[in-house]
């Protein structure tokens, strides 16, 4: 499978997709036009915050599966565009945060002493005299966050260090979490505006924070604030940002990020970049820089790559365009994802009728945990088995839609025999049937029920499913015509419900059966059905 690079990550994650079997090409700061040209070609992207990753780019990439962004921040992906095609969007949020906060922390003290300036004066031997850069302590000084996540938590928690005051605008955030960091709140955003000495954003780009900081705004700020956006481009206003600083009332501002940003992949010689803010004494600027550390660099370039490879190969992977797993680990769940997509596979290896209702139903523990992404394991294995196309966790939902299957999740608490349990019923035009399954010591997982027959069977790469009048010697002849056709028995398991009737059994096999020795048991007096069944 073939991996576009735009931007630049970390060589060991370049490698590790090498590695692991990917043709990858290296395509840092490609024009846009350009990539539309060969995008057509390539089943996963990666890329930094310039590439857009847009409706345009998405139309032509008609073989794209993944979209993998090296780093947080998400806005030059069109994450709805993604979804709709079923590409999975993955990105390493929390890789670069410390590199982010430390630099946000860096541009104050830049701010506040004039640090870049008295170093460029020196530099070029232009008015290198002490009285001229005198600056202020950031000791005692009000600093007002924007933005209370990952990121602005840890700039708090950084700059109480320093002895300043430190409060916070961010109505997403619970009082509990503004209490536990010891950061006071600020109900409105202009309380935090007329307050504060620094004023430092670390918000995400949305429509609603889009120019948060305007002339209004900045006019209601302490006359002498002053501004660090280290977060996004186009939060902070930068026309009303200019005329605030040039005006005086804003002492200096610390900008890494602008609107819109220089191609930093360009050659110094082929930019045409300008913006008025550059031209201003008092505005410090870094290229985009926040996360640029050898620790985040490593940490992002790694990351992301094992993302796209996992999500590539058809792993469950934390993705964007995914339900969100608040508090469980993709670990914990894995067990419960294999066992629903195990359960999801079934249906249609067994059964033929047209499936036109899914009902999953979590019992036990699971009827306290997340389970929307187990749910779309259970869809994705019986969508894996019938389509043609390839079945992700972000697309089996609409695919299930698109094909008019309706999907319905219950849970209950109460159990009798295990103490978690998925049952997934398959309701056709005339009848219901189900399979559930158990996962118990944590990993181990089991069918528990083939529809109505009781079993307790771990699920094997290969298994056929038997269905028989329970009557003697035909467990003899299975393993007849098995052993002389060399296929070796790894495990077996019959049940009926009642003596006489109907039995099923499992089978597991050493590999794949062909159609020829499934005839040869579906010949034998009394078997009523062999179907081969992959896991
Ligand atoms: P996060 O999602 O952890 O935190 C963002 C916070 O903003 C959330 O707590 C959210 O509730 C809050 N928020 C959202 N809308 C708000 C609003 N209208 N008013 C106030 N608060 C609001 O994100 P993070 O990981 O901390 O990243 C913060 C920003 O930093 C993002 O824009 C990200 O893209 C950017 N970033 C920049 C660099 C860089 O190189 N300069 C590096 C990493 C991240
Ligand atoms: C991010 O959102 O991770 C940063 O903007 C850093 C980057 O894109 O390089």
């Amino acid at each position: 499978m073939k991996i576009i690079v735009t931007e630049r990550i970390a060589d060991e994650g370049i490698n590790y997709l090498k590695e692991n079997g990917f043709d990858v090409d290296i395509k840092f700061g490609i024009p846009h036009a350009e990539l539309l040209e060969i995008i057509e070609n390539y089943d996963a992207i990666i890329v930094r915050s310039v590439t857009k990753v847009n409706e345009e780019l998405l139309q032509r990439g008609k073989n794209l599966k993944v979209a993998g962004r090296a780093g947080n921040g998400i806005d030059n992906i069109d994450v709805n565009a993604c979804t709709k095609r079923g590409i999975i969007v993955v990105n390493t949020p929390e890789s670069n945060i410390m590199a982010a906060a430390e630099l946000a922390i860096g541009l104050a003290f830049c701010i506040f002493r004039n640090i870049p300036q008295a170093h460029w004066s020196g530099k070029h031997n232009k008015d290198y005299r002490r009285s001229k850069f005198n600056g202020n302590e950031l000791d005692e000084k009000t600093v007002g966050i924007i933005g209370l996540g990952r990121i602005g938590s840890i700039v708090a928690r950084k700059l109480q260090g320093c002895n300043m005051k430190v409060v916070a605008y961010d109505p997403y955030i619970t009082d509990e979490r503004f209490k536990k960091l010891g950061v006071e709140k600020c109900e409105t955003l202009e309380e935090l505006l007329r307050q504060s000495d620094l004023i430092t954003l670390h918000t995400p780009k949305t429509s609603e924070t889009y120019g948060m900081l305007g002339e209004k705004e900045l006019s209601m700020c302490k006359k002498g604030v002053r501004i660090v956006n280290a977060a996004r481009g186009g939060l902070v206003n930068e026309k009303a940002l200019y005329k605030a600083i040039v005006e005086g009332h804003v002492a200096g501002a610390g900008i890494d990020v602008l609107e819109p940003e220089p191609n930093y992949d360009k050659k110094p010689e082929e930019q045409d970049y300008t913006n008025p803010l550059l031209e201003l004494d008092n505005v410090i600027i870094t290229p985009h820089l926040g996360a640029s550390t050898a620790e985040a660099n490593y940490n992002v370039g790694t990351a992301v790559t094992k993302l796209v490879a996992d999500a590539l190969k058809g792993e469950m992977v934390a993705a964007v365009n995914m339900p969100a797993l608040k508090g469980t680990s993709l670990n914990e769940l894995r067990p419960y994802l294999d066992l629903a997509e195990t359960l999801g596979k079934i249906y249609y290896q067994a059964e033929k009728e047209t499936v036109q209702k899914i009902e999953i139903v979590y019992s036990g523990d699971l009827a306290e945990a997340e389970t929307g992404v187990i749910s779309l394991s259970v869809l994705k294995g019986f969508l894996d088995v019938i389509n043609k196309e390839k079945v992700n966790y972000v697309n089996a939902e609409l695919i299930a839609k698109s094909m008019g299957i309706e999907l319905v999740e219950s849970k209950s608490t109460h159990l009798d025999k295990y103490t978690n349990l998925i049952t997934v019923k398959f309701h056709t035009k005339t009848k219901e049937l189900h399979v559930s399954g158990t996962v118990f010591a944590k990993e181990e997982i089991r069918i528990v029920d083939f529809f109505g027959y009781k079993l307790d069977f771990e699920p094997t790469p290969y298994v056929i499913a038997i269905q028989n009048v329970d009557k003697p010697g035909i467990i003899g002849q299975i393993g007849t015509i098995l052993g002389a056709s060399d296929i070796n028995i790894a495990a077996m398991q019959w049940s009926r419900n009642r003596k006489g009737d109907k039995a099923v059994a499992f089978v597991s096999v050493d590999g794949e059966v062909s159609n020829e020795v499934l005839q040869l048991l579906k010949n034998i007096d009394g078997l009523l059905k062999a179907t081969m069944m992959k896991f």
